[in-house]
């Protein structure tokens, strides 16, 4: 076998077992404590003042009525609000803070979007802020606002993409596009998408006295406390030691969590002018324009190609939105940069400014949009080329990554392709649309490629062996509800070759060991690799507290290994309890660390298949999932069921994506019209068929020291494709616009 990155693991134990997540029970029998959750003593509640205005300045603000309300303590306004710090925003600071946004909640003269935190109120309870708040009279001076993507000017070209120009270009891709002898070459429009996590966001934020300096304790809805607690510090003109932040589960984030929104930071001036605790919740109403979107996006994709169908150009270039003061880049370019073999490609990014707020993560940012218009490219050039679509994706496989000039590691698509397909019958699919019918529903197939990169982030992993048998691993890392504390468990369990039910993990809390952000699909193996490297300086450990004359005394520690809860070497063993007892401790602590696996000599990526089944109901444009399934490649996978539950989850998402999710504005007021649940619409059991998920079992030791690679979001992307193309092999209706609703299928 080639060299690998990283030198390979063997696991043989608890890892890759279907073993049920710890945080269910707690969570179903009512014992886990969410953030909004926390029982504080002489807890105070403050309700923003939301802007009604996309674009203007606040002329005053009378709050006379809200503050004579029984039970309102203040009105937090410009004029009230606390010292603090600009600290410059993640986007800006290559996630050095976690500040989500550079306008500050209550702190602002000047509204850049409909909804803006103009002002808070405190008071007693929930209620009566909420009232009060409803009472406070902002007078503003209106400028011209505009919220419509085609109606701003694209002439922004963002700074970097991903570490890259926003535009990338290997040989004259349009030039080859014209000499092409078969060509596509079309328009994708797709919808602002809003965060709907089940547990809305909150903080809690708490001044108390430390050492005689004052110390600030915030319970926040977070994806990121590492770097939120010196965000935090930053505003708050505090050390990092003076703050603490602590998130013990998470109802869902997708990446709506993963940086500190205005109320967070509100809920620290409310409490620093108060002087004791204060708790923000943000109404699921609020989450639309509070806690950041999915940007819409006009994208083109251009495909050249022989009559043998090789591509020969390749071309995806488009518009996202940004706000009008702040900067984020959806880097929807990104997965065309190693999808398929070309020797041209022309990719580039630009952005228009709008009065909303700013755009923000969402499940696979770059490759759900990005993925969405590239596969169904490629379904209208196999379609053009009479090539199956399946077929057309492996005679394009590249032999390397021609963007970085690497070679891939664990790609494996053809496989996932492949595999999948003779899973799904997919050789029962008929080539011409409208083939297949059953009443008045037509019946089609559809196929995408899906892919999401490798990414990590420094962590660290403290774990602990104690003399009853029981290890623990502890992180400041996060509970997003996908099961870390079960399979970090089971890793360690693993790695000391013990029941995986004699290991626990603390995590959500700053003062464990820093962790990383949790996004980009990262935790998992960021965080593995720590406990993977913790066992190693276990080993070191052991020795060089081995009594004299132990067989550990002078021994190397990759002659060390673990076996059924015992030290080994060569013909010697001891059990890890035994050999605490023989040094006289209760336990012993080490702490292993990952640097975030950058500069890989490899090109590493997950990559996947998926595969859909529609019917269209020919009268009424009805679309309905008839079956689902999905090979993936993603390296190791830690635990069989949280594995099958993200990919399905992902899967799940990219329904919504395909054929519901939709901001509506009303473009004249610059406003929102559905922001909420009944209105903005998301997939219900009802709406979700049979999915199927396999995966093929191989560890990627190039990709991290643990040989795994991300799940949480490559299950989303390739899904609005795979749908799109099924919905187009049913009815020969090209549906190029998200989402597929009932009026664009007719
Ligand atoms: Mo994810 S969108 O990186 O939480």
């Amino acid at each position: 076998m080639a060299e690998t990155n990283y030198p390979p693991i063997k696991m043989r134990g608890p890892v890759g077992k279907p073993i049920v997540r710890k945080s269910g029970r707690e969570k179903v029998s009512g014992k886990a404590t969410f953030t909004a959750e926390w029982p504080i003593d002489g807890l105070l509640h403050a309700v923003p003042v939301p802007s009604t205005i996309a674009r203007g300045k606040v002329v005053s603000i009378d709050a006379s009525e809200a503050k004579q309300m029984p039970g309102v303590r203040f009105i937090l306004t410009p004029d009230n609000v606390p010292d603090f710090e600009r600290v410059a925003s993640g986007s800006e600071t290559g996630f050095e803070t976690s500040i989500a946004s550079s306008i500050y909640p209550a702190a602002e003269k000047e509204v850049f979007y409909a909804g803006q935190y103009i002002a808070a109120v405190v008071a007693d309870t929930f209620e009566t802020a909420r009232d009060a708040a409803m009472q406070v009279k902002v007078k503003y001076e209106t400028t011209d606002h505009v919220t419509d993507i085609d109606q701003a000017p694209a002439d922004e070209r963002p700074g970097d993409v991903f570490g890259e120009p926003p535009v990338i270009t290997i040989n004259d891709a349009e030039a080859a596009l014209h000499a092409a002898e078969v060509v596509i070459d079309e328009e994708y429009p797709t919808h602002m998408n809003h965060h709907n996590p089940m547990e809305p966001h909150a903080a809690i934020a708490h001044f108390t006295e430390k050492d005689e300096k004052p110390f600030l304790t915030v319970y926040e809805t977070s994806q990121s406390i590492s770097v939120a607690q010196t965000s935090y510090a930053k505003v708050m003109q505090l050390n990092a030691q003076q703050v603490r932040v602590i998130c013990k589960y998470i109802g869902g984030a997708f990446g709506s969590k993963g940086l500190t929104w205005p109320h967070a930071l509100l809920a620290c001036f409310c409490a620093k002018v108060a002087n004791a605790p204060v708790k923000v919740v943000v109404s699921r109403s609020q989450m639309y324009g509070g806690t950041g979107h999915r940007t819409p996006m006009r994208q083109r994709v251009a495909i050249g190609c022989s009559k043998e169908g090789h591509i020969t150009s390749l071309i995806h270039e488009g518009t996202a939105t940004v706000s009008r003061k702040e900067n984020y880049v959806e880097a929807f370019t990104l997965p065309t940069r190693m999808m398929y073999d070309t020797q041209t490609l022309r990719l580039a990014q630009r952005q228009c400014r709008l009065d909303t707020q700013l755009p923000t993560f969402m499940r696979a940012p770059p490759e759900t949009p990005g993925m969405f218009v590239l596969e169904s490219a490629m379904d209208e050039m196999a379609t053009k080329l009479g090539i199956d679509p399946l077929e057309f994706r492996i005679r394009n496989e590249p032999q390397k990554d021609i963007h970085k000039n690497k070679p891939f590691s664990g790609r494996y698509l053809v496989e996932c392709l492949r595999q999948g397909a003779k899973e799904f019958s997919w050789h029962k699919r008929i080539a011409e649309p409208r083939s297949q019918r059953e009443g008045s529903w037509l019946i089609g197939y559809g196929v995408a490629s899906s892919t999401f990169p490798v990414n990590g982030f420094p962590t660290q992993a403290r774990i602990t062996v104690r003399d009853d048998g029981t290890a623990e691993v502890a992180c400041c890392s996060h509970e997003l509800g996908t099961g870390t504390a079960t399979v970090q468990s089971q890793l360690l369990a693993d790695l000391l070759d013990i029941p995986a039910g004699r290991v626990s993990m603390v995590l959500g809390d700053t003062q464990l060991p820093p962790g990383g952000i949790s996004g980009g699909s990262s935790t998992t193996h960021s965080l593995g690799s720590a406990v993977s490297d913790a066992v190693e300086q276990l080993k070191k450990k052991l020795i060089d507290s081995a009594p004299k004359n132990s067989f550990l005394e002078g021994k190397s520690p990759k002659d060390i290994q673990f076996q059924d809860g015992h030290i080994i070497h060569g013909q010697d063993k001891l059990r890890l309890e035994d050999f605490l007892a023989e040094i006289n401790r209760a336990s012993i602590v080490v702490v292993g660390k990952f640097d975030g696996g950058e500069d890989s000599p490899t090109s590493n990526h997950s990559y996947g298949a998926q595969f859909v089944e529609v019917a269209v109901d020919e009268d009424f444009g009805i679309v309905r999932l008839r079956r689902m399934l999905a090979c993936f490649a993603c390296g190791t996978l830690l635990n069989a069921k949280t594995a099958r539950s993200q990919f399905m989850g992902g899967m799940i998402m990219g329904v919504g994506h395909a054929l519901q999710e939709a901001t509506h504005w009303d473009h004249r007021l610059g406003r929102i019209t559905n922001d909420n649940l009944s209105e903005y619409h998301i997939p219900v059991n009802a709406d979700i068929p049979a999915v199927d998920i396999m995966w093929i079992d191989e560890p990627d030791f190039n990709a991290s020291p643990i040989g795994a690679k991300g799940i949480g979001e490559i299950g989303i992307t390739g899904v609005s494709a795979a749908i799109a193309n099924a919905i187009y092999n049913a009815t020969g209706r090209r549906c190029r616009e998200l989402p597929i609703t009932l009026e664009k299928v007719m």
